[in-house]
């Protein structure tokens, strides 16, 4: 139970003092943020571990992000996932390999265009490798419009994965919405070679299988029944939901408005269960509820990260023994670096 894994928790954390900095996901359930020095998005949660100088830290996160977290990290850190289950399975719908075989199409529908691809933080290490070294870089959802805005000057045209909505509604922000391919990476040959060389951004047929789950009729239903309220939802939603939201914006900008909020005001939020929970948690004043009820918005990679996981490797990293340690090969490590350090830079 709770009660008596807290104390476990405290001790070991004593003992590791210094050496140890937990990070949490906005995303992650109430028992890990509990015990996290620090909670935040992934942008967020990256710059931190950047600055971080802790010998461990230990990730209340997904394995993209402890991944990223190990790039970024100094070579005497060590990141530390509690579960390794923890997989994001958006990250896992643009594999490499995948990548490379529909880079070498792409390029050949356009040949005359400079293309630059973008990828969302939720991606791994071999990807992020694969832009930096095709002269592109990495973005989250707090800055995929900046991202675009640098490709642009660089380049004639955007290939961008995994996330299809979040490169939809971010060519929508730029004005770019009647430029946009989507490129299917298990049926490549129904792309025709005109409709690519036409775009000025191809977007990856990748999605979030949480986030893709919310319809503008949620949104419609509350507007029902909370004529007051106000819709904020995350850009990995529909473009539909997007556009009949109040607000869209990262995890960051979900937890900043309803902070923001006067005492009174209401918000539906439309993203992974348990930030609702914690926004509901952190603010008395403010009537915070999920967009769809508390059914079904639960990101099972999240999940993964079970505070009697988190007591274990805490125990034993205290105890000198190191589990479930995240290293990203050397050879990506160096060059999907130079594509985070060009997302940190914008
Ligand atoms: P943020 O970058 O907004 O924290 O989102 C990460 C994520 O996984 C959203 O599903
Ligand atoms: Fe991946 Fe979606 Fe979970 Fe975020 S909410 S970690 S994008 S599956």
């Amino acid at each position: 139970t709770e009660a008596d894994r807290t104390p476990r928790i405290e001790a070991a954390l004593d003992e590791l003092g210094d050496d140890v900095v937990i990070l949490g996901h906005n995303y992650q359930r109430r028992e890990i943020v509990d015990h996290a020095d620090f909670i935040g998005d992934s942008y967020a949660l990256s710059k931190h571990a950047a600055e971080a100088d802790a010998e461990y830290v230990v990730f209340g996160g997904v394995t993209f992000m402890a991944e990223s977290a190990d790039i970024i990290t100094d070579d005497d850190q060590t990141v530390v996932l509690p579960c390794m289950e923890a997989s994001c399975p958006m990250a896992g719908m643009a594999e490499a390999l995948q990548v490379d075989a529909a880079w070498e199409q792409i390029t050949a529908a356009d040949p005359d265009s400079e293309i630059i691809p973008i990828t969302y933080m939720n991606s791994y290490a071999d990807l992020k490798a694969f832009c930096a070294e095709q002269g592109g870089l990495v973005c989250t959802s707090s800055n995929a419009h900046k991202a675009f805005e640098w490709a642009l000057e660089r380049g004639d045209k955007i290939l961008f994965l995994p996330d299809k909505h979040l490169g939809e509604n971010t060519a929508h922000r730029l004005g770019m919405a009647e430029s946009i391919a989507e490129w299917n990476p298990w049926d490549p040959e129904a792309k025709d070679a005109d409709e690519l060389e036409e775009s000025e951004i191809v977007l990856w047929d990748g999605y979030c299988q949480v986030h893709e789950r919310f319809t503008a009729e949620h949104i419609a239903e509350v507007r029902t029944e909370y004529p007051d309220a106000n819709v904020v939802v995350h850009p990995e939603c529909r473009r539909e939901v997007v556009e009949a939201a109040d607000v869209v914006g990262s995890t960051a900008t979900i937890t900043e408005v309803v902070e923001e909020a006067d005492p009174g005001e209401t918000w539906a939020i439309g993203t992974e269960i348990h930030l609702a929970k914690h926004l509901d948690r952190w603010h008395d004043d403010v009537n915070v509820f999920p967009l769809c009820g508390d059914a079904c918005m639960d990101c099972d990679a999240m999940r993964q990260i079970d505070p009697n996981y988190l007591t274990w490797v805490l125990e034993e990293l205290a105890a000198g023994r190191e589990h479930n340690v995240i290293e990203v090969a050397p050879e990506e490590k160096e060059l999907a670096g130079v594509a985070l350090d060009r997302m940190l830079e914008l």
